[in-house]
């Protein structure tokens, strides 16, 4: 199961790659904006991070984008900017054949913002190296996710796609655990989510409790 860090802030990825050892990087528009930095030098300061590593780091296109040559053009211009670059294209009907050309030319892409099974069995017949489905998104609007992920990993199974199952959007460590029972292949998840999932209050109640007890026993 690798962990992915969504996020384009480098503090939190620096962070997260020396305390955490994460496997990749996600980002998106909304992350990128928050980051406070352009695009371009958002990205181009991640993929620094990465340089050398077989580490993926996901880079979105531009999302006014509906057109298959734009996005083909806008994922070459991307892809050449760093070796460790996936491209993200939206679950939108131009993007399949986009994924099938860039798949050609040896450019992976991480089909985003997916929501049904359909979609990611779109995805990955076009060629996807990622599929995201969008668990938190999904849950948070009342929908049912367990069968979601089983589903998209069966049918992945069934036909031997290439694509790798990135769980997306997780919100707290049941959903994490959730889709490692299940067989993601990946989960993206924001540090604040990581931070709490690795923590737990009875491991503090418990610290207080042996260092009470630590501070009234004789060491020799
Ligand atoms: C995944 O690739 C997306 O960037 C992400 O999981 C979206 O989730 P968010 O709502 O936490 O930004």
């Amino acid at each position: 199961m690798k962990f992915f860090l969504d996020s384009a802030h480098v503090d939190e990825i620096e962070y997260a790659l020396d305390a955490w050892d994460i496997d990749g990087v996600t980002t998106n528009p909304k992350h990128v904006q928050v980051s406070g930095k352009s695009f371009t030098q958002a990205i181009t300061e991640i993929s620094k991070l990465f340089a050398g590593t077989d580490k993926t780091v996901s880079v979105e296109v531009n999302p006014h984008i509906m057109d298959t040559n734009e996005m083909i053009a806008e994922a070459e211009k991307l892809a050449a900017i760093s070796p460790n670059f996936v491209i993200k294209l939206q679950c939108v009907e131009p993007a399949f054949k986009a994924v099938r050309v860039l798949a050609k030319k040896g450019i992976r892409s991480n089909v985003t913002l997916v929501f049904s099974a359909a979609q990611a069995l779109q995805a990955m017949r076009s060629g996807a190296y990622y599929v995201s489905p969008f668990v938190g998104w999904k849950e948070a609007n009342g929908e049912e996710t367990q069968g979601f992920i089983d589903d998209i990993i069966a049918i992945r199974d069934n036909y031997g796609f290439n694509t790798q199952v990135l769980a997306a959007a997780m919100r707290n460590g049941r959903q994490i655990i959730d889709a490692a029972v299940m067989g993601a292949d990946i989960v993206t998840a924001g540090m604040a989510v990581y931070q709490a999932a690795f923590d737990h209050p009875y491991t503090h109640k418990g610290i207080d409790t042996f260092i009470s007890f630590w501070d009234q026993t004789a060491y020799e």
